[in-house]
C-alpha cells in the first residue's frame, strides 16, 4: 500500500555553507515523527508530480524534528531549486522514512567515508554509533572548508578521536589517502561509503580490495553519468500480465512509454538512484544504468529500474 505520508512544516532553516541549506521539518499536527534508522531518507512532496529524496541526518531518538540538508545543484532538476525556495513555516507532505543505507547490525567496526554533501546519511550513522559507544570513524572530504556543512560540530571537542575533515579531491591525492587508510584499517570493518559518483567509485573499489564484499556498503545520492551513457537503441518491452507488446524507441524511457500506454509505474527520483520503480524481469538481459543495484543484483537481472535502464536484447519482458 502506497505510504500516505503526513504534512510537514519547515520549523527553521539554517544556511550550512554558500550552498547547502538545512532544513528543521516537523509535523504540522504536532504529533511525533515516524521512527528511524540511521542511513534511512524521507520523500519531500516538492510540489505536483516533484518529490525528492533526502537522508536525515538525525541522531537517535530525535523525533521532534527531521533535518535534512540539501545542496543547491547549478543543474537542478527541480529538487534542490524547490528547497532552496522553501521558507520557514512552508508547508509539505513527507513520506518515509525509509532505508536502503543500514548499518550491519553485526559489524564490530564502522568506517564511515563521506564525500561532500554524502556528509548527511553518515552524519546519522555517527551520531547513533557514538550514543550507543560503538567504535567507529568519520572521515569527511570535501574542497575545502567553506564547503564542509557541519564543520564546525564535527571539529568539536565531542567528537575527538572519531572524526577527520580532509580538505582537497583531487584524484591522485584521494586515492593516496584512501588506499593508506584502507590498508591500515582490519579487513572485518565494514565501509559505509556516500559522496559525488567519481569519489564514490574510487573508495568503492579501494575499500573491495581488502574486505568482502558484504561490507561494503554504499548509497549514490545522484545518477552516476558514466552508467548513464552509452547507446540508446530501440528494443521492444513485452508486458507478460496484460500482454501487451510496446515499442521504446531510440532515446525513449521505458518508464515513459509504459505511462503513455496505460501501465502505470511509480516513479520519483527518476534517474535510478531511489528504488522506486524497480520492476521484475521475466526475460531479456537489461541494460542497467542506475546507481541503485547492487552488482550481484544486477547479474541475476531478474529486476531493474525502469526509469533510465534498458534492454540489451530486441526482447525484453517484463512483470507488468
Ligand atoms: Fe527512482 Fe527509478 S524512480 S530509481
Amino acid at each position: 500500500m502506497a505510504d500516505p505520508g503526513f504534512q510537514a512544516r519547515v520549523a527553521a532553516i539554517t544556511e550550512l555553507t554558500g550552498d547547502i541549506r538545512g532544513l528543521a521539518l516537523e509535523r504540522v499536527n504536532g504529533a511525533p515523527l515516524p521512527a528511524f534508522t540511521p542511513g534511512a531518507h524521507i520523500d519531500l512532496h516538492l510540489s505536483a508530480g516533484l518529490v525528492r529524496q533526502y537522508s536525515l541526518c538525525n541522531g537517535p531518538g530525535d523525533l521532534a524534528q527531521y533535518h535534512v540538508a540539501v545542496k543547491r545543484e547549478p543543474k537542478s532538476r527541480g529538487g534542490s531549486d524547490g528547497v532552496h525556495g522553501l521558507q520557514p513555516g512552508a508547508t509539505l507532505k513527507v513520506t518515509g522514512p525509509r532505508n536502503h543505507f543500514p548499518l550491519a547490525a553485526d559489524a564490530s567496526e564502522h568506517l564511515l567515508l563521506a564525500g561532500g554533501i554524502g556528509v548527511t546519511p553518515l552524519l546519522s550513522m555517527a551520531r547513533h554509533l557514538r550514543a550507543n559507544g560503538k567504535p567507529f570513524r568519520l572521515e569527511y572530504f570535501a574542497r575545502a572548508p567553506q564547503y564542509a556543512a557541519f564543520a564546525g560540530e564535527l571539529e568539536g571537542a565531542d567528537w575527538r578521536g572519531h572524526v577527520a575533515l580532509r580538505y582537497g579531491m583531487e584524484p591522485p591525492p584521494l586515492r593516496a589517502h584512501l588506499e593508506a587508510l584502507l590498508s591500515a584499517t582490519l579487513p572485518s570493518t565494514h565501509v559505509y561509503i556516500c559522496g559525488p559518483a567519481p569519489f564514490m567509485k574510487l573508495a568503492i573499489e579501494i575499500a573491495a580490495r581488502s574486505r568482502p564484499r558484504e561490507a561494503v556498503h554504499y548509497e549514490y545520492f545522484a545518477a552516476d553519468p558514466d552508467a548513464q551513457a552509452g547507446p540508446r537503441t530501440g528494443f521492444l518491452v513485452r508486458c507478460a500480465r496484460s500482454g501487451r507488446d510496446l515499442e521504446v524507441a531510440e532515446g525513449e524511457r521505458i518508464v515513459d512509454v509504459l505511462v503513455r500506454n496505460g501501465i502505470r509505474v511509480e516513479v520519483m527520483c527518476e534517474q535510478g538512484v531511489c528504488g522506486t520503480c524497480l520492476t521484475g524481469v521475466l526475460g531479456g538481459r537489461p541494460d542497467h544504468r542506475d546507481a541503485f543495484l547492487t552488482d550481484e543484483e544486477r547479474m541475476a537481472g531478474d529486476r531493474m529500474l525502469v526509469c533510465c535502464s534498458r534492454s540489451h536484447d530486441a526482447v525484453l519482458v517484463l512483470d507488468l
